[in-house]
């Protein structure tokens, strides 16, 4: 659907994840249908949105201050409805502190009801009152939601929603709920929908993808449902989003094999590499469990990366147990990573341990560790020089009008010399840089 026909113009500011962002792509359907159009600027909306994270405490302040600085706006401009919703609306404390502090906010809902917005609003408009509607948790599904998606030739899909799994640094469950799965059929359909307007790939989403299924009347798991992607006409690539060690199954290991549009790559968060942190963290795998995982599918998929997710100075981190983590970190040979500083978070179990781990340690760790991880990404992406290949090309270089960004298959960074019309197409690209973030090429 155009997000630019409607008379009334919208902003929204997405902070966080892949979850988040297509939450916003869905607030973006609802809102067209409401005869709003999106603006790429504030002072030209009617309707301020901001999706908020709460995973670390870093997006959490950026919201505050945002939000702050959205008075003057509102003092200028009164009918400017400012709305807010997201992770961080799930906590009663920080909605207190918003009602309170922010009195310029006039709509704040959660994750369970963003189909809602439209009553929200109407009901604002109505009655000229700050309108608060959030629902602690929810196991229904509403499936009647569309989404206006960024790009026509890729999409997010959710397959399931929430987290049982409280690892104990992690703020999700308390935010999103507990875990329930979309009924197969209605996945399908929509993946089916997406391939005739023209969508090559999809991106399956889900806090444990691996668990799919446990919530379902019937015996189905997440395996049976990539097999049915896997026959739908149009579709070219599969990838999932993500991963929990403790659930990844050999079947799934064996379906990389079997099945031709998954893609040769596996996020795979691993969190720490110390059997101690890693039992505290609750993870419920050790390190051995993972090494183990890691070498079976470089077994049955010698091409494909590995990619995951680190958190540097939980409670009670040693420089052996950080050392650990270093040397798993050289062994898996990780493509690339994501790094995160332990963030303190409120009502979780690792907030309430007494041995926090110094910043200035935290810091001097994150840095050797991203140094370790930055080598060994130069040095794999070294080693794909004078190799081709199918890139799905994504958009325009931000930096370079003449250059376009794609993806190959194992999800790397592709820059090369082409022309906008392809956007949106698979072409093959000859590698000749490698950088530590990306690789350069010509079309062949
Ligand atoms: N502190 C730091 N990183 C965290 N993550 C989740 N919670 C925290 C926290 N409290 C990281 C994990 C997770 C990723 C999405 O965010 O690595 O996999
Ligand atoms: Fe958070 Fe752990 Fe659930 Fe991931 S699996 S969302 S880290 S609780």
């Amino acid at each position: 659907m155009d997000r630019n026909k409607g008379q009334k113009k919208y902003f929204i500011r997405t902070y966080g994840c892949q979850m988040n962002e297509h939450d916003s792509e869905k607030i973006s359907w609802i809102l067209t249908n409401m005869d709003y159009s999106e603006t790429e600027s504030m002072e030209e909306a009617d309707l301020i949105i901001y999706n908020t994270c709460l995973v670390r405490e870093n997006a959490e302040i950026k919201v505050y201050g945002n939000l702050g600085a959205l008075k003057k706006l509102k003092r200028e401009k009164p009918d400017l409805i400012i709305a807010i919703c997201g992770c961080m609306m799930q906590r009663e404390e920080i909605r207190n502190v918003i009602t309170s502090k922010y009195k310029h906010v006039d709509i704040i809902f959660g994750t369970h009801n963003i189909h809602k917005l439209p009553q929200l609003i109407n009901n604002h408009l109505k009655t000229g009152k700050t309108i608060v509607d959030v629902l602690e948790d929810s196991r229904e599904i509403v499936e009647d939601l569309d989404a206006n998606r960024k790009y026509f030739f890729k999409a997010f899909v959710n397959i399931m929603f929430g987290c049982n799994n409280f690892c104990s640094y992690c703020i999700v469950p308390y935010t999103r709920g507990r875990e329930v799965s979309r009924e197969p059929e209605n996945i399908l359909s929509e993946i089916k929908e997406l391939a005739k307007s023209g969508c090559k790939e999809v991106t399956l989403l889900g806090q444990n993808v691996n668990s799919y299924g446990k919530t379902l009347s019937r015996e189905y798991d997440f395996v049976d449902l990539l097999r049915a992607i896997n026959e739908i006409d149009g579709i070219e690539r599969i990838r999932f989003m993500t991963s929990h060690p403790k659930d990844l199954s050999d079947k799934l290991i064996e379906a990389y094999k079997s099945l031709d549009k998954l893609c040769e790559h596996l996020h795979l968060p691993v969190q720490s590499g110390s059997n101690r942190i890693l039992k505290e963290m609750n993870r419920k795998y050790t390190r051995e469990d993972y090494l183990l995982i890691i070498k079976k599918l470089k077994e049955a998929v010698p091409n494909i990366a590995i990619t995951t997710d680190i958190i540097v100075g939980f409670p009670g981190e040693t420089e052996e147990d950080f050392n650990d983590t270093l040397e798993l970190v050289k062994e898996v040979e990780y493509d690339s990573a994501f790094t995160f500083l332990y963030s303190i978070r409120e009502g979780t179990r690792a907030a309430r341990m007494k041995n926090q781990v110094d910043d200035k340690i935290k810091h001097a760790r994150f840095q050797k560790l991203s140094q370790v991880l930055n080598e060994i990404s130069l040095r794999k992406n070294e080693k794909l020089l004078g190799e081709t290949f199918e890139v799905l090309v994504e958009e325009v270089s931000k930096n370079n009008p003449e250059v376009l960004t794609g993806r190959t298959r194992s999800n790397k960074l592709v820059h090369f010399k082409g022309d906008k019309n392809l956007i949106g197409t698979m072409v093959n690209v000859k590698i000749e840089e490698a950088k530590t973030f990306f690789l350069e090429g010509t079309i062949v």
